[in-house]
């Protein structure tokens, strides 16, 4: 006798399953298997450098000879739990960070670990690997600094790349209150978050987050871009106090201008509309007989 239909799906269903599962699994390890290159630019470059020295994360030079490639492995797959485990060489590693921890990245697998860590071997041995990172500068900033970094974030100078403005999404102190986006956090106190002009340097060279990342991926920010923006926020950072206040006072004395020159419009407005009243009715008024003629 036949099986019903449904049963015989059963039967097949597992072979069908597995054989989509199988594809999926194929189709995700192909889709990770990026060039350790591009990877290590795209998702670590923002927090490494390969022999520039440390910035947020610890200068990756020669890691595989510091530390075993197990334990490196375990870590950069889950950063986290290594960290919340008391490990104590992450527990070191942490405290040489200021506190700052290594996020767990999205996606990372033991063998796209293994290849990274490959990647940073090889250029380890390197007297200069491209991953020092961007070398900016150490001259004080100027006031010119400043000014070319406002415009750049306001979009009046345009990145050369053909980056978005900031002031697209974030807002600076009062600049916010001239129409910044909010799509991004404010960024008075971002020189203060990341310290210094090299960490921050270094991580919009090669900004890792969720929306900073696909917005400069293909459109980076050069050294004498970056350099000037950096000059601009350490400038808000400390200034922006005095800023807001004298923002505010232009406000209040905009505000007030506004006000007189609302009520100097109204009072034309009014005229005209009451001019607009009284001239039918003095027409009507005048004509009445004529009107009347024509009528009748
Ligand atoms: C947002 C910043 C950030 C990103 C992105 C990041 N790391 Fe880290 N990484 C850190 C910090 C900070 C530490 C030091 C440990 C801590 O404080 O969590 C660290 C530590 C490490 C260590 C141990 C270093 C040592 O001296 O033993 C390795 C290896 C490492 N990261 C590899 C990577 C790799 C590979 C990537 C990219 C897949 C990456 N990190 C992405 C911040 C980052
Ligand atoms: C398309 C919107 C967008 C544009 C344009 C943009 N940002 Fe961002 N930015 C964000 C978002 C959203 C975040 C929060 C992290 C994330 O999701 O990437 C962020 C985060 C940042 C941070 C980290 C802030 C922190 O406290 O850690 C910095 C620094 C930053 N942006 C600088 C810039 C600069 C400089 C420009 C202009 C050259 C810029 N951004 C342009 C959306 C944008």
């Amino acid at each position: 006798m036949q099986r019903p239909a449904t049963i015989r799906w059963f039967r097949r269903t597992p072979v069908a399953l597995a054989v989509v599962a199988a594809a999926l699994l194929f189709s995700a390890t192909t889709a990770q298997a990026e060039d350790p290159a591009a990877d290590f630019k795209r998702t670590c470059s923002s927090c490494h450098t390969i022999g520039g020295g440390r910035v947020t994360g610890p200068d990756l030079k020669n890691v595989t000879a510091r530390k075993d490639r197990a334990w490196l492995v375990k870590f950069i797959v889950d950063p986290g739990a290594v960290l919340d485990s008391g490990d104590p060489y992450a527990m070191k590693l942490l405290e040489e960070a200021r506190n700052q921890r290594m996020p767990n990245v999205a996606g990372m697998s033991k063998a796209r670990a293994e290849a990274l860590l490959s990647l940073i071997e090889e250029e380890s041995k390197k007297e200069k690997s491209r991953f020092m990172g961007i070398q900016l500068s150490d001259r004080p900033f100027t006031d010119a600094d400043v000014v070319r970094g406002e415009g750049l974030f306001r979009g009046e100078v345009g990145l050369k790349n053909g980056g978005a403005a900031c002031i697209g999404c974030h807002t600076l102190g009062g600049v916010g209150g001239l129409g910044g986006g909010r799509l991004g956090p404010d960024l008075t106190k971002v020189f203060e978050r990341y310290e210094n002009r090299r960490k921050l340097g270094t991580w919009l060279s090669a900004p890792a987050t969720e929306t900073m990342n696909p917005t400069f991926r293909d459109h980076p920010m050069e050294s004498d871009e970056i350099l000037p923006l950096v000059a601009y926020f350490k400038h808000a950072n400390t200034n922006h106090e005095e800023d807001t206040a004298s923002r505010g006072l232009i406000f209040a004395l905009l505000g007030l201008a506004g006000a007189a020159g609302a009520v100097l419009l109204l009072d034309r407005l009014w005229r005209r509309r009451f001019r607009a009243v009284r001239k039918p009715l003095v027409r009507s008024a005048a004509l009445p007989s004529s009107n009347k003629r024509t009528a009748t």
